[in-house]
This record gives structure tokens, C-alpha cells and sequence, in this order.
């Protein structure tokens, strides 16, 4: 396994982390035991998780992923092992709190306590929030339309708060997802300005159909050492290449779920994993390991939080830290992606 430091701070994490929310709806919780573990032996420390899954969420699912990582941990007694990840949601449906902003004090104390007593820990390693509550472009959303109301916590206070958990030990580091370039620049400057505690990672998409955190977030990550989480690193599964051809595999996710998946299957995007898939052909390479390899070795990411629902995915995934990309290989995959810039932003 590779490391690298999260954020400017002194703790490792694996450049591979383990992503959990199908556990509980795809996955069982004996299939999840059985990912903690291996995953664990193959020196993945770095798990992430969020109250809101499994995924897709519902009201019924609402936290039981974070159930199964806290009755690994009680049964392992390895908590100290591993560095966790878990997100406060954004504004949700009603069933999360009734619905609205969830970063003011009540709701976002509530959403911790939550996590604590589903995970049965003490402390999570970086809590983020996992979508902004103001009005602005994520989950692949184009066309901006601004939003001038200001019925969002203010970051001030949403830092404020999260100070307050990271003195009671019940947090220790602090992470955004799904934010903008401007969303995170305000946090890291208001850190610095008023001396609270700094964002030091950004979970958001980055995956061969879409590379657009290349533009604007990159530079922050590296300039500000708020590295990305790089998440839907194989683009739901797209860039394993078994939707090629018109496939669709009973029991994948897009064939069990594929209204919600909408993400990733867009114009260009077949005909951009046919050329990937091409290219890792040409090399004898796997397309996923080729795929996950090329977002590890980007100098602006942290982590490639892998998703995986079976242990041959999940083995495949962590062993792509083994390939190398020579300097053809990259200029192939960039070859493919001036072609097809792109296609699910
Ligand atoms: N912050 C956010 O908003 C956000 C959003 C999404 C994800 N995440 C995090 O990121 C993690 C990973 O995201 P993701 O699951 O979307 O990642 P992904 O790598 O894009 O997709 C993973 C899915 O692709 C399929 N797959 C994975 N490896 C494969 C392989 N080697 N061969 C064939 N199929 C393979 C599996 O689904 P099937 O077996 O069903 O095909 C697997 O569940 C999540 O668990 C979560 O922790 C965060």
C-alpha cells in the first residue's frame, strides 16, 4: 500500500480507501466484515462512511452502514486501527431532521451524536460535510443559476461548531464534499483569518469521465494542502468495462438501481470506456486498475475511496496501487480524454 499525509497534517492515510455504502443494501453486513478485514490486512487504515448510507438512501437504510462499521469495530476491537471518515448530510428529505440546513448547531449535533452511537466510537477521524447547504453546483448539476439567499449557516458558525466537537474530542479533523472552488477557498481563508480549525480534504467525484476537478480545485488542493478524496473513482462501475457493448449484469448496480445512477451514463460516455478500455487492452492492463491507478498518482489527490461489492473487486481495486503508468500509457488516456472531454461532468 502507498500513503500520503492528509492535508498539512502529520497522519498517514492509504492512498486507497475503503468506500462503504453499499454495505446494507447491496452488501450484507458479513460482506462488510469480510471487506474490513481483508482490506485492513492489505494496510487500507482509511475508511469512509456517512450517516445517509446505504445507498441509494432511504428512511429505512438511514445509518446502517455506520451500524455495520461500529459492530466490526465492537466485535474486532480494532477502532484504534483505522482512521474514519463519516459526513453530516446537506439539506435532505424530511425523514433527516425534518428536512432543511443541517450544519446549524442543533441539527449538526444531533447528526454526530448519531454517527458516535451507530459507530460505537468515542471520536471520528475527519468529519465532512457531505454537500453544501447553499444553492449552488453539485452532483454533476450544470447551468448556473445564483442563489443570493443567505438561509444557509454561515461557515463561520458552521466552523464554530465543529471547534466545539473537536474539543470534546469527539471529532478530530474536519473535511467538505461535493464543494466548489469558491465554497472551499472561504473556509480555508476563514480558518486562517479567525484561527478556526481548516478543511483539510475534498471528497468530491474524479474518474476518466470526469476530470473536471482538474480545473480550479486541483490547484487549491496542492497551493493549500487540502488534498482530494477522489470518490466514484471507477464511475459507478462504468470503468470496469462491463457495460460495454450495451451489458447490463443482473445484479450491478446501474441494473438494480439505474434510475438513481443517472450520473454516468451520459452522451459520449460508452464511447469514452470503449476507448479507455482500448487503451488499458493495448497496454494488458485492467481497465478499472488502469482507471484507479491514473487518479492515485495525480499529486492533488489524497485517496481513491474505492467502492466494491464483491472480494474480487475489492482485491482487483486495492492491487491497482501495484501497476505502474508509463508516460505512454498516460499520454493514451489523454489522447482519450481530449477526444471525449469529459463526458459526465
Ligand atoms: N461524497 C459523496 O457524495 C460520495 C458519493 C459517492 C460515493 N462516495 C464514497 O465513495 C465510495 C466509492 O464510490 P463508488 O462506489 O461510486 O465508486 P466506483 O468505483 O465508481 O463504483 C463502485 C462500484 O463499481 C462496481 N465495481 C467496483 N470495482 C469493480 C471491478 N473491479 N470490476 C467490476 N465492477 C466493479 C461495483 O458495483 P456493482 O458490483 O454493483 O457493479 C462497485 O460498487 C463510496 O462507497 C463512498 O464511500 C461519496
Amino acid at each position: 500500500m502507498n500513503y500520503k499525509k492528509l492535508g498539512n497534517i502529520n497522519l498517514e492515510v492509504s492512498t486507497i480507501c475503503l468506500g462503504t455504502m453499499t454495505w446494507g443494501e447491496q452488501n450484507t453486513q458479513e460482506e462488510g466484515f469480510e471487506q474490513m478485514d481483508y482490506a485492513l490486512d492489505q494496510g487500507v487504515n482509511f475508511w469512509d462512511t456517512a450517516e445517509i448510507y446505504s445507498v441509494p438512501p432511504k428512511q429505512e437504510t438511514f445509518g446502517d452502514t455506520e451500524v455495520i462499521i461500529g459492530n466490526w469495530f465492537e466485535k474486532t476491537k480494532k477502532r484504534e486501527k483505522i482512521i474514519l471518515a463519516s459526513k453530516v448530510c446537506g439539506p435532505m428529505r424530511e425523514y433527516v431532521r425534518g428536512g432543511g440546513n443541517q450544519f446549524g448547531e442543533k441539527n449538526i449535533t444531533a447528526a454526530l451524536e448519531g454517527s458516535l452511537r451507530r459507530l460505537k466510537t468515542d471520536y471520528i477521524d475527519l468529519y465532512q460535510l457531505h454537500w453544501p447547504e447553499r444553492k449552488t453546483n453539485f452532483f454533476g448539476k450544470l447551468g448556473y443559476e445564483h442563489g443570493d439567499s443567505n438561509e444557509w449557516t454561515q461557515f463561520e458558525d458552521i466552523l464554530g461548531n465543529l471547534q466545539k466537537f473537536i474539543d470534546q474530542g469527539k471529532i478530530k479533523h474536519i473535511g467538505v464534499s461535493n464543494e466548489t472552488p469558491w465554497g472551499l477557498s472561504k473556509y480555508l481563508e476563514l480558518s486562517k483569518e479567525q484561527k478556526l480549525p481548516r478543511m483539510l480534504s475534498v471528497q468530491n467525484p474524479y474518474n476518466l469521465l470526469n476530470r473536471t476537478y482538474e480545473v480550479g480545485l486541483a490547484e487549491i488542493s496542492i497551493r493549500e494542502q487540502a488534498g482530494l478524496l477522489a470518490y466514484s473513482p471507477l464511475a459507478c462501475g462504468y470503468l470496469s468495462g462491463k457495460y460495454r457493448n450495451n451489458q447490463m449484469p443482473i445484479g450491478t448496480r446501474i441494473e438494480r438501481d439505474g434510475e438513481f445512477w443517472t450520473r454516468y451514463n451520459k452522451h459520449n460516455s460508452s464511447k469514452a470506456v470503449d476507448a479507455y478500455y482500448e487503451v488499458a487492452k493495448k497496454h494488458g492492463l485492467d481497465l478499472a486498475q488502469m482507471s484507479l491507478k491514473f487518479l492515485e498518482i495525480q499529486p492533488f489527490v489524497t485517496s481513491v475511496i474505492i467502492g466494491a461489492t464483491t472480494m474480487e473487486q475489492l482485491k482487483t481495486n486495492i492491487k491497482s496501487v501495484n501497476i505502474k503508468l508509463t508516460d505512454e500509457i498516460i499520454n493514451d488516456i489523454n489522447e482519450v480524454q481530449a477526444i471525449y472531454p469529459n463526458p459526465c461532468p
